[in-house]
């Protein structure tokens, strides 16, 4: 295992959270970013996420604070915080410290995950986290899907970007993931933020077949390095969400969630046999992540990589793309090297 080199405090959306770990009134510990942080839901279901430090003291909210309609209460001395951080009610005052303020991040909700956008330079989210229906323009909710699978790994010693990097590495899929034939892709566009890969591939059949003959694909859109939504077409109808999370300057927690199709016609079918198959399909994706995943938690990220030329464009596509997110210019040599060339 070796220290990323990269930058553990990128730019961006990411998952800190699932929306239903935190109910009405809780107060959810955790750390991202090198940062002790809470959070939690109002009376009016609200979801606020902010460090976790009070101003006053420095009491930890985690630990006995409460939610008090729609203000967060200090465990130690009663001091009450609202969703923008603003300290609003100290008990035994007339007025509240106005000048204090606990730092709260921009959160959304979205496909039953929290994201929070993170940024050392405070600026505003300068994009939006990617919807894993809305964002493909076919009309699909959860409701064509059985419920949401999930993987859950904490504390692995890896950065978000080596998973940005398996969308462009056409050659990992045969060896990682035993497909019988290499993807070829269609679409690279990392021209913003959110950035769109598309490929073809398929998990089926042997290596005799010909890639043109192969009818089906994957598309990915990837929202910055911490989030990437995928939509699988002339396969089992599945998407993915991963969500790669810096925890401090050493490693990440992994989320991973799978979406398998419901079937357009359900008449004459057992539907608690069509959910079993659905659950089964489901684990067998996460499967297939869990591979990336034992290779990135023990790879040390090559800086710069010796690229096979097939390989060159891509890679140094993706390194120069994901300078965008490291405001404090530590891409590693590898992405700096790929800008400078574009100049
Ligand atoms: S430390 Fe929070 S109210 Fe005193
Ligand atoms: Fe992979």
């Amino acid at each position: 295992m070796a220290k990323p080199p990269l930058s553990m405090k990128p730019t961006g959306w990411f998952q800190v959270a699932w929306s239903d770990e935190i109910a009405v009134g809780d107060v959810h510990t955790m750390k991202y970013f090198d940062q002790e942080m809470v959070a939690w839901r109002a009376e009016s279901g609200d979801l606020t996420v902010m460090n976790a430090y009070c101003e006053h003291l420095g009491a930890h909210l985690g630990y006995g604070g409460t939610v008090k309609g729609e203000v967060l209460q200090c465990p130690f001395h009663g001091w009450q915080w609202n969703q923008q951080g603003r300290n609003v009610c100290i008990p035994y005052e007339d007025r509240p410290n106005r000048g204090r303020r606990i730092k709260t991040y921009p959160v959304v909700e979205r496909n039953e995950s929290v994201y929070i956008w993170h940024d050392i330079e405070d600026r505003d989210p300068f994009f939006e986290a990617p919807d894993i229906f809305a964002d493909f323009g076919d009309d699909s909710s959860a409701a064509d899907y059985f419920p949401q699978q999930r993987l859950f790994r904490q504390g692995l010693q890896m950065h978000p970007q080596y998973v940005l990097e398996n969308g462009v590495d056409f050659a990992h899929f045969k060896y990682v993931h035993n497909t019988p034939i290499v993807p070829v892709f269609t679409r690279h566009d990392f021209d913003g933020p959110v950035s769109y890969v598309d490929f073809t591939i398929t998990f089926e059949g042997d290596d005799g077949q010909r890639i043109e003959d192969i009818n089906s694909g994957v598309e990915a859109i990837n929202g910055g390095l911490g989030i990437a939504v995928t939509k699988s077409w002339g396969m089992i109808d599945n998407r993915t969400i991963s969500a790669i999370t810096p925890v401090d300057e050493f490693t990440s927690d992994v989320r991973f969630m799978v979406y398998i199709g419901r079937p357009a016609d359900q008449s004459g079918r057992d539907p608690a046999r069509a959910e079993a198959k659905a659950h089964d399909f489901g684990a067998e994706v996460i499967r297939q992540f869990s591979q990336d995943i034992h290779i990135w938690a023990h790879q040390r990220y090559s800086d710069p990589p010796a690229l096979a030329s097939s390989e060159l464009a891509g890679f140094t596509a993706i390194r120069q793309w994901a300078m965008k997110f490291y405001p404090d210019g530590r891409g590693g040599s590898a992405a700096e090297l790929a800008a400078a060339d574009s100049r």
